[in-house]
């Protein structure tokens, strides 16, 4: 199975695990990376790349880590989360979020319905 980014990157985004993988797996969204599962050839390179260890192997995802087998699977199809293939720097208020376990309601989707103005 492909690995899989899960919690911790949400409002970390530290993009240390793109510089390394051999097939760009990785897509981008406001507070969060997803892995392609298409693309991705379980080498496992990116694992320890990620400083707030975000990155697992799908097939031993615990019962937390599970429901984001799906989810990086839809955010890597959904326009509006283009690939990322050069490291930048972490979202400014990284240090806060990194030990913050609980975060998976904060993940931003730039899809999201936005009110319409003036009814329109
Ligand atoms: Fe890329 Fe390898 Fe990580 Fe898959 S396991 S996302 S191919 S670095
Ligand atoms: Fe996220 Fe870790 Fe990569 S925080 S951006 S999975 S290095």
């Amino acid at each position: 199975m492909p690995f899989i980014v899960t919690e911790p990157c949400i409002q970390c985004k530290y993009t240390d695990c793109v510089s390394v993988c051999p097939m760009d797996c990785f897509v981008e969204g406001p507070n969060f990376l997803a892995i392609d599962p298409e693309t991705c050839i379980d080498c496992s390179v990116c694992v320890g790349e990620c400083p707030v260890g975000a990155i697992v192997n799908a097939a031993e995802a615990n019962a937390a880590q599970r429901p984001y087998i799906a989810l990086n699977a839809r955010l890597a199809r959904e326009a509006g989360w283009p690939a990322l293939t050069t490291r930048r720097p972490p979202l400014a208020d990284h240090a806060q979020w990194r030990d913050v376990a609980a975060k998976r309601h904060l993940l931003r989707h730039p899809l999201a319905p936005e009110p319409h103005a003036g009814g329109q």
